[in-house]
């Protein structure tokens, strides 16, 4: 009773949909159990892991996957969330401060993404199909549902201590850490080149994946800005599936590179 009452001083009173309830439970889980299944070694097949599931040979099976280019992929992953941002202006407009921030903090986010996959990022692979699919449901449906989990609070009282500010400080310091790392993965490739190196510079001195933390710390953004219970649920299973894939990622290199420093760690710099 005494956590409940803590937890309303944050956050709004949870809704009265049953769907966006089941949505805060199913946001965790599916995305805890993507990030155990990287941990695992069952991945989601794009970027260095996108033919990794289809090379498991173990049961004599070599798997034919449907395959799209890494940039078509990325682009069906983030379209369809950034327009549901974007709508989001026309279905639910004059809403208040707080969901004209969270509205455009959202399509901010999937905009840059799909600025990076066209002008920033160079990609080396392909995206299968059976991959891209749910992770373009799971960015569509959490973006509306985090838009619309904000319009059921209008006519609700604010909750007692605003997070707004924050919330804004840290969405803007989330997508220019990821931004910049971002920027620095793609100097590693010349026009054309395919090959992996060890990433330099910035935060990738002490975690293999700094524009992984960024984007949690962006995410987190997301919730304080809503304070709403899907917000948050939504952010904590963002933050377990990025634990297990950077898991994923730093076992990745220390298997490709003989020369990775072994005080770089997976996410969090000397911790994690
Ligand atoms: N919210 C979520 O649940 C979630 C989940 C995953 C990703 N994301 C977002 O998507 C962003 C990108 O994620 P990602 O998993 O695609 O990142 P990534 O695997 O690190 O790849 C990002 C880009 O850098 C290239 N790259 C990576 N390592 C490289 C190396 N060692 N040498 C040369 N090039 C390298 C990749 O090329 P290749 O394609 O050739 O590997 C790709 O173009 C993240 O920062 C995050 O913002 C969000």
């Amino acid at each position: 009773m005494a956590a409940i009452s803590t937890l309303l001083n944050f956050l709004f009173p949870p809704p009265p949909s049953l769907f966006v309830t089941a949505m805060s439970v199913i946001s965790i889980a599916s995305l805890a159990n993507a990030g155990f299944s990287e941990v695992r070694g069952k991945h989601l097949s794009y970027s260095k892991f996108w033919n990794v599931n289809n090379n498991d040979k173990a049961n004599g099976n070599k798997k034919q996957q449907l395959k799209l280019s890494s940039k078509t992929g990325m682009l069906l992953l983030y379209t369809p969330a950034f327009l549901a941002g974007a709508a989001s202006f026309l279905v639910f407009p004059d809403e208040g401060f707080r969901s004209t921030v969270l509205q455009s903090a959202v399509t901010i986010h999937f905009f840059k993404r799909v600025f990076e996959v066209l002008f920033v990022h160079k990609y080396s692979g392909s995206m299968a199909l059976e991959s891209a699919i749910p992770i373009t449901l799971s960015y569509f449906v959490s973006s509306a549902t985090m838009v619309y989990a904000q319009h059921l609070t209008v006519n609700l009282p604010e909750p007692p201590i605003n997070l707004l500010y924050p919330g804004i400080v840290l969405f803007l310091v989330g997508i220019t850490g990821n931004f910049y790392h971002h920027y620095l993965l793609s100097k590693l490739r010349i026009k054309g080149e395919k090959e992996y190196k060890i990433p330099k510079g910035g935060l990738f001195e002490f975690v293999i994946c700094p524009h992984y933390l960024f984007e949690i710390i962006g995410f987190y953004g997301f919730s304080l800005i809503s304070q709403t219970l899907y917000g948050f649920s939504f952010a904590i299973g963002t933050t377990f599936y990025l634990l297990g894939r950077s898991y994923a990622t730093r076992r990745w290199y220390l298997s490709k590179f003989e020369d990775f420093p072994k005080n770089v760690k997976a996410i969090i710099p000397f911790v994690f």
